[in-house]
């Protein structure tokens, strides 16, 4: 069987946008694949190495946002990085064959340097990024890694690493193919791209009651004011949302919006209860895992050891290749 490797950063609660993207090939891929599935958490480090963030309560929080989204860990490994030391041996490893300009090309060096200026990232561990990201890839021999948009460069570059490996010390590892979530950018309540540092998500641990809250909030057509005003819903956010989750009513939504038979508050209270009917499911299942740390804590030890297993088996085959041990 195939198998695909992915991960997330622990930095904050999952949400809508992370939902309709990449958790859904999370879920989807676990039944075709061997699933990886990783907190990284050294990665997370790579950026706020100065002053870390509840890194161990975050993990603990992705783990009950992947649950609520139906990762079964009994399919999927569920593991964190910094418990499979081999990524680090991995990391290492890589190292010696990955020419610093390859790094130094990576468009999402160059932009994150100059984004985070506040930060200091002249980082040897920032500039190797990518390596830890291939080694995290590498040790488990993945074959599809499921991936955002800005993490293409990151995942070329994992390739050219395993073509060079490959080409030094003999054919061990396929080369890792991305798998681009094809899913419409959700906005933010603002109509930016969602995000946490926005301020502008929505969560999948808000209740019903946030959630209508926040689609109050939403952004819409400013020159409609009245019911009867003519608006114009390609300007509206909430009429974004409708358009993937409300689909069947998409054309009335904007048909009525245009002619002025549909007021915001309505078609706001019709978007709150579709929402909520989709989230009510993941809602369900976070119930069954909040507030069991004990349960989680057993989840993370098991997908930990079952994690080790497989990438000690790979790395005796690396040492192998490279001669060592
Ligand atoms: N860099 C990825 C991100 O920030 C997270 C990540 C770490 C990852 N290692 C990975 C993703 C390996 C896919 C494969 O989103
Ligand atoms: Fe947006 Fe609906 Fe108001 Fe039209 S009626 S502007 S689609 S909220």
């Amino acid at each position: 069987m195939e198998s695909v490797l992915s991960g997330m950063r622990p930095t904050g609660r999952l949400h809508l946008g992370h939902l309709e993207g990449v958790l859904k090939s999370y879920v989807e891929m676990q039944e075709k694949y061997k699933a990886f599935y990783m907190v990284a958490d050294w990665h997370a480090l790579t950026t706020d190495y100065e002053k870390p963030k509840n890194i161990t309560e975050n993990t603990i929080e992705m783990y009950i946002d992947w649950l609520s989204v139906g990762i079964d860990p009994k399919k999927a490994v569920m593991f964190v990085q910094s418990a499979v030391k081999e990524h680090a041996e991995m990391f290492l490893l890589l190292s010696m064959i990955t020419p610093v300009p390859w790094l130094e090309r990576n468009p999402t060096y160059k932009e994150q340097k100059q984004e985070l200026k506040e930060k200091d990232l002249s980082t040897f561990g920032f500039l190797g990024y990518p390596v830890l990201m291939a080694a995290d890839i590498l040790v488990y021999r993945a074959n599809k890694v499921p991936i955002g948009e800005d993490q293409r460069p990151h995942l070329e570059l994992a390739r050219e690493m395993v073509r060079k490996f490959n080409n030094l010390y003999g054919e061990f590892f396929p080369e890792p193919k991305e798998i681009l979530t094809m899913y419409p950018k959700l906005p933010g309540l603002d109509g930016r791209k969602m995000s946490k540092s926005y301020n502008n998500a929505v969560f999948l641990a808000d209740t019903a009651e946030e959630t209508e809250k926040k689609v109050k909030m939403m952004f819409t057509d400013p020159l409609k004011i009245k019911k009867n005003d003519l608006g114009h819903p390609e300007k509206c956010v909430v009429c974004s949302f409708h358009k993937i989750y409300n689909k069947e009513c998409i054309d009335a939504v904007e048909k009525e919006c245009k002619e002025g038979t549909r007021g915001c508050v309505d078609c706001k209270k019709q978007l709150a209860s579709v929402l909520n009917a989709r989230l009510a499911p993941v809602r369900e299942k976070r119930a069954q895992f909040e507030n069991k740390p004990d349960l989680i804590r057993d989840i993370i030890k098991d997908g930990n050891a079952r994690a080790c297993a497989a990438a000690e088996e790979t790395m005796a085959g690396v040492r192998h290749c490279m001669k060592l041990g």
